[in-house]
C-alpha cells in the first residue's frame, strides 16, 4: 500500500470513529471522538488508554499536560507529532475520566486492529500499564518498561503478523513523579535504538 492508499483507508476508519460507529455507550455520551492522528506511514504507533476532558473536547489524542509532555520526549528524540501515530484503545471519553470496562475494550479493539494493519508500524509503543495489559494482560508495568516484547497480532483480515512492542509509563502518571519521569525519559531514549534493532 503507498502512502495515500493509506491515508485514504485511515481516514474511512477515522469517519466510521467519529460517526460512532462503534457499539459502546461512549460513543454516545462523548462529546467529540477521538480517533488518533498523525503519520500514516509512521514507524512508531502510541497507544493510550482513553480520551480525557481535553481530547475530549477537541477531538485530538494526547492533547493536555501528558500531551505535551509526550510532544517534548519526542522531540528529544528528534521527533514531531506529525512523524508518528498516536492514537488510545478507546476512541471515546469515559465520563469523569473512569478506566473503560473490559467490554468497551473489547468493543473497541477490532477498530484499534484496523488502525495497525493499515499503518504497520515497525514498534507499537504502550503509554501506560492499561493499554500494555490489553495486549499482555499478565505483564507488570514496573518490570516489563522499556523492554521489547515481540508478540503475534491478528489483523482484522485473519492474517498474523509479529508485531514488536515497547511498553512505557504513562506520561500523566510520570509527569509529576521525580523518579518514574526519569525513568520514562530512560526509556523513551532508547527507542532510536530499539528501531534500528527492529530494522536489522
Ligand atoms: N491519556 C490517554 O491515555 N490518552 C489521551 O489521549 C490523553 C490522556
Amino acid at each position: 500500500m503507498n502512502l495515500k492508499q493509506k491515508q485514504a483507508m485511515l481516514e474511512a476508519i477515522a469517519n466510521r470513529i467519529i460517526n460512532r460507529e462503534v457499539e459502546i455507550e461512549l460513543a454516545q455520551s462523548c462529546l467529540n471522538p477521538v480517533p488518533g492522528e498523525g503519520n500514516a506511514d509512521a514507524e512508531l504507533m502510541f497507544i493510550g488508554e482513553a480520551p480525557g476532558a481535553k481530547e475530549d473536547k477537541l477531538g485530538q489524542p494526547f492533547m493536555g499536560a501528558s500531551g505535551k509532555f509526550l510532544g517534548e520526549m519526542l522531540n528529544s528524540i528528534e521527533l514531531k507529532r506529525e512523524d508518528v501515530f498516536i492514537t488510545n484503545i478507546v476512541k471515546f471519553r469515559p465520563p469523569k475520566n473512569r478506566d473503560p470496562s473490559q467490554a468497551e475494550i473489547k468493543a473497541s479493539m477490532p477498530i484499534l486492529f484496523e488502525q495497525i494493519a493499515v499503518i504497520r508500524p515497525k514498534l507499537v509503543i504502550f503509554l501506560g500499564r492499561h493499554s500494555m495489559n490489553v495486549f499482555f494482560p499478565k505483564l507488570k508495568i514496573s518490570e516489563a518498561h522499556g523492554e521489547r516484547i515481540e508478540g503475534e497480532v491478528v489483523l482484522a483480515d485473519g492474517n498474523k503478523i509479529i508485531q514488536n512492542f515497547l511498553p512505557l509509563y504513562h506520561p500523566a502518571a510520570a509527569l509529576y513523579n521525580g523518579s518514574m519521569r526519569n525513568t520514562l525519559l530512560g526509556d523513551f531514549a532508547k527507542i532510536p535504538h530499539v528501531l534500528e534493532l527492529i530494522k536489522q
